[in-house]
């Protein structure tokens, strides 16, 4: 049976790190909104160029293009059978109204919240050198993330889908705890790949 996992947490919380470790784990496609529009820049296209200045500034990127974006991803049914781990969206209720539309009714098994602290984020940011991860940028992803994001953690707790998971510690002791999170709330848990 596929499964659907969305992660979030605010910037550096490590959602695309452990996105990572549950694809190599799991065998299921990962699916992250800021690697689609860094892809989208990268080929030229113009819903790169249009996101691109949202995302100098850490602004988030107008709802109507984030959806466009990724409904293109899952524009093909099979993308969406599969399963898949999902980081960075969605951030906003119009967002998170879209991915149910995406998905049909019912289908995420779980969303889990990466908790970390604000100082050791913006630590973790700086020392990556991405082109957004300025303090100025940082900022603002985090007040953005606060603001319009974590009312999120709530509409999902509500139905019963999150769990919150200390990302706190190095990236191993993390991924035992989100292994943890997961064995606790989904039965079956997902087939490891062999
Ligand atoms: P996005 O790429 O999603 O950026 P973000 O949310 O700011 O997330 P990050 O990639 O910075 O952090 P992460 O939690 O994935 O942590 P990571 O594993 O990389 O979005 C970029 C921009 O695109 C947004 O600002 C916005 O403009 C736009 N955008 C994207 N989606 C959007 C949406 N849905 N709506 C509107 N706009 C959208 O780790 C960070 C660093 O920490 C890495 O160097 C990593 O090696 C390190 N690290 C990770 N875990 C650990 C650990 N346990 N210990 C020590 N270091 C660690």
């Amino acid at each position: 049976m596929p499964t659907y996992i969305l992660l979030m947490g605010g910037p550096g919380a490590g959602k695309g790190t452990q996105a990572e470790a549950l694809v190599q784990r799991y065998g299921l496609p990962q699916v992250a909104s800021g690697d689609l529009f860094r892809d989208n820049l990268k080929r030229e296209t113009e819903l790169g160029q249009l996101a691109k200045g949202f995302m100098d500034r850490g602004e988030l990127v107008p709802d109507d293009i984030v959806v466009a974006v990724v409904e293109e991803r899952f524009a093909n049914p099979r993308e969406v059978e599969s399963g898949f781990v999902l980081d960075g969206f969605p951030r906003t209720e119009t967002q998170a109204e879209a991915l149910f539309k995406i998905l049909g009714p019912n289908r995420l098994d779980l969303v889990i919240d990466l908790e970390v602290p604000r100082d050791v984020v913006v630590e973790r940011l700086l020392a990556r050198n991405r082109e957004d991860d300025n303090e100025e940028s940082i900022n603002r992803r985090l007040e953005l993330y606060e603001s319009e994001t974590k009312p999120l953690v709530d509409f999902y707790r509500e139905r019963g889908l999150l769990a919150t998971v200390d990302g706190y510690g190095d990236e191993q002791e993390v991924h035992r705890r989100m292994l943890a999170a997961i064995g606790e709330r989904l039965d079956p848990s997902p087939v490891e790949r062999s």
